[in-house]
Order: structure tokens, then sequence, then C-alpha cells
């Protein structure tokens, strides 16, 4: 489709979502709104794609150049003037080889890339070929007027709309085909003598019509065209697509989904074959997990590597990688910089950061493991405490192969503990230890016979012993 370009309208304000971020700049599942439809443009092939931006949106600008998606350039609409104006300021940045021109706005995230090529293919031999769907709550949208032969004749906006028009549950989905000469020759004629005072892309139809021009419409389901103008919709768009992707995720990759309604996936997040999603999970950020891990319930996981067959239980975790076979939680944290080995163990109130855990190592309960190196099967005992900070800077921990930390060790780093060397329970370590060593760092418990007796015969509590 290299005589197709497409012209992404992403100019507006979005004032309805009550918000100060531009509104194409809003994430649904993930990914900002342009985002999902410069995806669904990338696999068409089409000769370029000019995305439409306001005067003062370096940052649509920058995050359509994240997106990286292939031939696309921004345009300037210097003055949010309306639909049709966005359209005419992208005009003379079409290529000149372009015979067909595809109009889409940036707040539909939920058009995809077929049946964007099947509109194309619909617009065959018209001169405008257009999306429409019936809306059993049609409030909002442009109406679709159609004549006695059931042609489309117009589009007529909510606000302008007679009490006739607005019982057509017919809508315009925004997503049009132009002939290139067609659009060039009505788009300078229109006026903005309208209830919005705009210049409306709308009625370019309408002039097509009345040029004697040929209008091709496509009816397709609502999950495809609804817009997103405030918060109620932005959430349900997020929510079909996250349901797309689970279902796409389910489909290809056998993931089993115990209830996909509490199962929040956003759509850059890649699951492995066979693995299980217990309610309550929640993936996001690029997070990726492996063949038969098992996540849930009550997950969180933010740009999270998982590798296969890892069961992660109750955990919260952001930017961490959880080798093959490892188990974590219920109830850990494992935050920026945790890198599990495989067959590790991290278990219940075990928040680590900033740590790696060699293969087979074990953390099973409530540690506090951050800046440390942890070697491969090493023990960590409950109540550990790398003392990371001294309020100044951060330090690190090393602590060797098979080494074993006892209960409620403190280990005030920086501090090495040699490869198989023990610490004695209840120890605060401020030296290194060395290889097989046993280190005990504790006041000498101290016993005073009869102590008790003694007290209640000086008749009283407050005495000291
Ligand atoms: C528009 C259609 C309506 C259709 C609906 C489908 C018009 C006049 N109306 O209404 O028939 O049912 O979409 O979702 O076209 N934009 C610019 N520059 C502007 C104005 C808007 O780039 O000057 C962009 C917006 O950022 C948005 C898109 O164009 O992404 C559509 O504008 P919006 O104001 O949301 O139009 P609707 O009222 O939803
Ligand atoms: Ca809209």
């Amino acid at each position: 489709m290299k005589d197709v370009t497409a012209i992404v309208m992403a100019a507006g304000q979005g004032t309805r979502l009550k918000s100060s971020l531009p509104k194409v700049l809003h994430e649904a599942a993930g990914r900002s709104l342009i985002g999902h439809v410069l995806e669904a443009l990338r696999p068409l092939g089409l000769g370029r794609i000019l995305v439409v931006v306001g005067a003062d949106a370096q940052s649509v600008v920058d995050e359509v150049a994240a997106l990286d998606v292939p031939k696309v350039d921004t345009v300037v609409q210097p003055h949010a003037l309306g639909t049709a104006d966005a359209v005419r300021v992208a005009l003379p940045s079409l290529p000149h080889d372009t015979r067909r021109v595809l109009v889409l706005p940036g707040d539909g995230p939920l058009v995809t890339a077929e049946v964007l090529a099947q509109l194309c293919e619909h617009a065959t031999g018209a001169d405008v070929a257009l999306l429409t769907s019936h809306l059993t709550e049609p409030h909002g949208y442009g109406r679709i007027v159609r004549n006695d032969d059931h042609g489309v004749m117009a589009i007529v906006e909510e606000r302008d709309a007679d009490s006739r028009q607005r019982l057509i549950t017919e809508v315009n989905g925004g997503v049009y085909v132009f002939d290139r000469e067609r659009l060039a020759e009505v788009i300078g004629t229109l006026s903005s003598d309208n209830a919005q005072g705009e210049l409306y892309l709308t009625d370019a139809v309408s002039a097509i019509v009345s040029r004697s021009g040929t209008i091709a419409a496509l009816t397709v389901p609502p999950e495809i065209t609804a817009g997103v103008n405030d918060q109620v919709q932005l959430a349900s768009a997020a929510q079909v697509l996250r349901q797309r992707h689970l279902t796409q995720l389910m489909r290809d990759n056998g993931v089993r989904v115990i209830d996909p309604a509490t199962t929040y996936v956003d759509v850059d997040v890649a699951i492995g074959q066979g693995a299980t999603l217990l309610p309550g999970t929640m993936l996001s950020a690029g997070t990726v997990v492996g063949d038969h891990a098992t996540i849930g319930p009550y997950t969180q996981l933010v740009g999270c590597i998982v590798a296969d067959g890892a069961l992660v239980r109750a955990t919260t975790a952001t930017g961490a990688t959880i080798g093959a076979q490892a188990t974590v939680g219920p109830y850990a944290h494992l935050r920026q910089g945790t890198v599990l080995e495989s067959n590790t163990k991290v278990g219940a109130y075990v928040e680590m950061k900033n740590t790696r855990m060699g293969r087979g190592a074990k953390a099973p309960h409530l540690a506090y493991l951050g800046d440390a190196d942890i070697g491969e099967a090493a023990n960590i005992a409950c109540g550990v405490i790398t003392v990371n900070y001294d309020g100044e800077v951060k330090s690190r921990t090393v602590i060797g192969q098979g080494a074993f930390i006892g209960c409620d060790t403190m280990l005030i780093a920086p501090v090495t503990i040699g490869d198989h060397a023990y610490t004695a329970a209840g120890s605060v370590i401020t030296e290194d230890v060395p290889a097989d060593a046993l280190a005990i760092a504790r006041a000498r418990q101290v016993l005073k016979e009869g102590w008790v007796p003694a007290r209640r015969h000086a008749g009283g509590t407050n005495g000291s012993p």
C-alpha cells in the first residue's frame, strides 16, 4: 500500500479528560493512545504516516519518535481549528506518489491493522470510504445520515443534530480513506458555521457527495471505533485492549488464565508457553514471563523478567530478574536491580534491592537484603538485615557461596562473609569473616539465679536487681 499515506490527527487538547497531559499521551494497557494507533498502522506498509500535533506538543513529537515506527513524520497544526484543519495542514506534506489518504484520529486506540486494510480494500473505486458502528448509546459521536437507498449522505455532529438525527444509532468512527484529489478539492471549501465553530472533516464527506462523489461505508463492531474523550472511555478502551492481548496469549501460547476478568496484562508483556496466571495478577512495563512459570495470585510485576518454571506468589516486584525454577513469595518485595539466579528461594516478608542471589541460595523468611552479592547455595536465615546505609552512603555486603547467615544477623556494610562461613544468631557483624569461620558478635548471656523470688521478697517491682 505504498500509494496510501496516513494522516493521524493528534493535535486536540483533550479537555474532556481533565488532565494536563496531551490527550494522545494517555496510556491504555501500557501504551499511549498514539502508540496504539501507530502500531495498527505499522504492518500496513504505507508510503508515509503523518502525525498532526499541536504547536506546543514537543512531548507528543518525542513519543512518536520513541515509538520508532518507520516512515513517520510529524506536522504542526498551529491552532486546533478542527479535524478538517488538521488534515489541511498535513496535505502539503503528502509524498507525490500518494493516491489515497487514510485519515484516523489519534484518540481511537482500538482500531486494528486488519480493519484498516479492509477499509482500504473497501475504498477501491470510491471517492471516500469510512468506518461506522451501531451503538446502543451513540451519545457524543457524529451520526451517519443515509438516503432512501441507504447511501451515506452526510455526517451530523451530536451538537448540530436535530432531535430526529439524534435518534440515529449508526455513528461515524472517524476513520476515512479519501481519494487524494477529491480530498484536496473540498478541504478548503468547508465552513466553521456550526455549534463548535470548528472546521469539521465530516463536512468533507457531504461536500464530496454534493459533487456527485461516491461514498462507501464499512460497518464494524463498536470495539473497533470507540474513541477516548474522557476517563470513563479511557478505562473501557484499556479493558478491551487487555482482553484482546490475553485472548491472543491463551490462543497462541497456551497460557492458562484462571480468571481473565481479574488478570491485568499490558500489551507489551510477553508470556511463554504453558504459563499460568492466577487471579489478581498485574503485569506491565515490558515484563517477560517464561514457559511454565506460575504467577499469582495477587502479584504485581513491573518491568521484570521471570524465567521458565518460576513460581511467584503474592509478590510486588519492579525491575527484578527471577531465574528458572525460583520460588518467590508470598509477600516478597523485590525492588530495582534484584537478580535471583535459578532455583533460588525468597519467602515471606523478604525485601530485596540491587542484590544478586546466586544459584540455589535461600532467604525463606523476614529479611532485608540491599546492595548485596549472595553466593550460590548460601542460606540467609530469618531476620537477617544488610545494614547498607549509614545515613550518607550506601555500601555493599558480599556473602560467599554456601555461607550460613544465622537468624537476626546484622551485616554492617561494607562487609564480606567468606565462602561456607557461619554467623551466629543475633550477631552484629562489623568486620569481615574469613571462609569457613564462625563469627559470634553478641554480648555473652548473664544468668542471675534466684533473682525473681529475691525481688519479690524485697517488696516491689521497681528496685534494681
Ligand atoms: C470526531 C468526529 C465524529 C466522530 C468521532 C469518532 C469530527 C468533526 N467529528 O468527533 O464525527 O464520531 O470523532 O471518534 O471530526 N484533532 C486535531 N486537531 C483539531 C481537532 C481535533 O488534531 O483541530 C484531533 C484530536 O486530537 C482527536 C481527533 O482529531 O484525536 C478527533 O477530534 P475530537 O475533538 O476528539 O473529535 P470528536 O468530537 O471525538
Ligand atoms: Ca474523539
